[in-house]
């Protein structure tokens, strides 16, 4: 039976269906993929198994967001059990006070959480509340980092040699970005702290919010250095803007967070992906202070937020399971099997003399393919023939079996094994081996 790329595979049978009713026949762009998509029929555990009847590891799981693989059995029973009983209502429901309170227990900068349904949400709402506020207009953010598809926390996110300028220069993601939104972004170096706090400085009183993530993936997922956090936190201070830390993919680095391992203290922590355990979610979480502007307790609310599916019971149930289970012995082998994993796959590249390098923290890895010390959006940034070799290594590792991001992520899961490890590095031995 042919399978995927092959044009008679059931993927490509759906590709040329979903082309018709959707734009570039898919629903979001992560799923895209050369030549076309691979459908998927199931999933269970660490193993996704395609339409056509192949079975690959998933070290990708769903771009971070499931954190003990497809399906936990757990969730799968909390989430049956929740159903029966409706699935949305137009009131408040128990189980979002347990999310959290476990979110307020584990994280020390939030007291108080306000959900929402996807990153994308968690961080627009964010940067609103920043500027409710303060009444400023403009976003601080980093060259490069993702924080989702909001029009002022995408700036910058695909800036190249031909546009980032000297010193990083807003660049447009979108067309039609509004030139208001570039004229109201301000985009710093990733742990550059001259440069970033002269900047940051420059933009003083007219900042709401410095953005930041502990570790961006865009950046090979490199920690935030020590001294970047204590600059972002005292400028935040001195010029009175609210520092937010996006914790939507973070979270999963440790049990307190990205910031605690980095050493930041946000007044606002945005997260998603893993708290909604498989179903979709986004929170705003911060200080009493920092959280007020979402209270109406005062009358309107400074920054009112609505949604249709906030803290619906079913996100919140698989949520609540899921963080409960992510205790701190599973973060200890998240951590073991990331080291491992990172270890193997820098071995691969060493002996066979790949120009490359494996960065990354915790269960978040990043394969790349050049070697030049990475620091920041620029140093991490792959020339195209290195950005054609890295395409290279992720065909090779689908063919493999091994499901990684097409620009070299991995995201590790509670139930990936050391032999899923030993098959990745495998699979990267055998790509490797096969190029010119
Ligand atoms: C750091 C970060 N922030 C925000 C987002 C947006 O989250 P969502 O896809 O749930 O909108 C993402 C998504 O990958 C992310 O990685």
């Amino acid at each position: 039976m042919p399978t995927w790329p092959h044009p008679e595979s059931k993927s490509a049978a759906l590709f040329e269906r979903a082309r018709r009713v959707l734009p570039g026949g898919i629903s979001r762009g992560q799923t895209w993929i050369d030549p076309f998509p691979i459908y998927v029929r199931e999933a269970s555990g660490a193993e996704v198994t395609d339409v056509d009847g192949v079975t690959r590891i998933d070290f990708l799981n769903n771009f971070a967001s499931l954190i003990h693989g497809h399906s936990h059995p757990e969730v799968v029973r909390a989430v049956a059990e929740a159903l029966p009983r409706g699935s949305v209502y137009s009131m408040p429901n128990a189980v979002e006070l347990d999310l959290a309170e476990l979110l307020c227990e584990r994280i020390a900068s939030v007291e108080q959480v306000r959900f929402c349904n996807s990153g994308t949400e968690a961080v627009m709402l964010a940067l609103k509340a920043a500027r409710a506020r303060t009444g400023r207009p403009r976003i601080a953010k980093v060259e490069g980092s993702y924080h989702g598809m909001y029009d002022y926390a995408e700036i910058s996110l695909d800036a190249s040699p031909a546009n980032w300028g000297n010193r990083p220069t807003p660049v447009p993601f979108a067309h039609g970005t509004p030139s208001g939104v570039l004229a109201d972004t301000v985009i710093i170096p990733f742990n550059d702290v001259e440069t970033a706090e002269a900047m940051l400085r420059e933009a003083g009183d007219s900042l709401a919010a410095i953005l930041v993530d502990p570790a961006p993936a865009q950046v090979g997922m490199m920690p935030m250095s020590p001294a970047f956090a204590a600059m972002v936190r005292k400028v935040a201070d001195d010029i009175g803007a609210v520092l937010v830390c996006d914790e939507v993919i973070a979270l999963r680095i440790g049990y307190h967070g990205g910031q605690a391992r980095v050493g930041l203290r946000p007044d606002l922590t945005t997260m998603a992906k893993i708290i909604g355990g498989g179903y979709p979610v986004g929170a705003i979480g911060g200080t009493r202070e920092a959280m007020a502007v979402f209270s109406h307790e005062h009358g309107k609310p400074l920054n009112p937020t609505s949604g249709t599916f906030t803290s619906n019971p079913i996100s919140m149930t698989a949520g609540l399971v899921t963080m409960r289970l992510l205790d701190e012995a599973a973060y200890d082998r998240l951590e073991a099997i990331g080291n491992r994993a990172r270890a193997a796959l820098g071995e691969v590249m060493r002996a066979t003399g790949f120009p490359g390098q494996v960065t990354g923290m915790a269960s978040m890895l990043h394969l790349h393919a050049h070697e030049r010390t990475i620091t920041d959006h620029r140093s991490a940034y792959h020339q195209p023939e290195e950005a054609a070799r890295l395409r290279r290594i992720y065909r090779g590792l689908t063919d493999a079996g091994c499901m990684i991001s097409p620009r070299g992520a991995c995201f590790l899961s509670t139930v990936n094994t050391d032999a899923h490890i030993e098959r990745l590095a495998a699979g990267l031995r055998g790509c490797i081996e096969r190029m010119d």
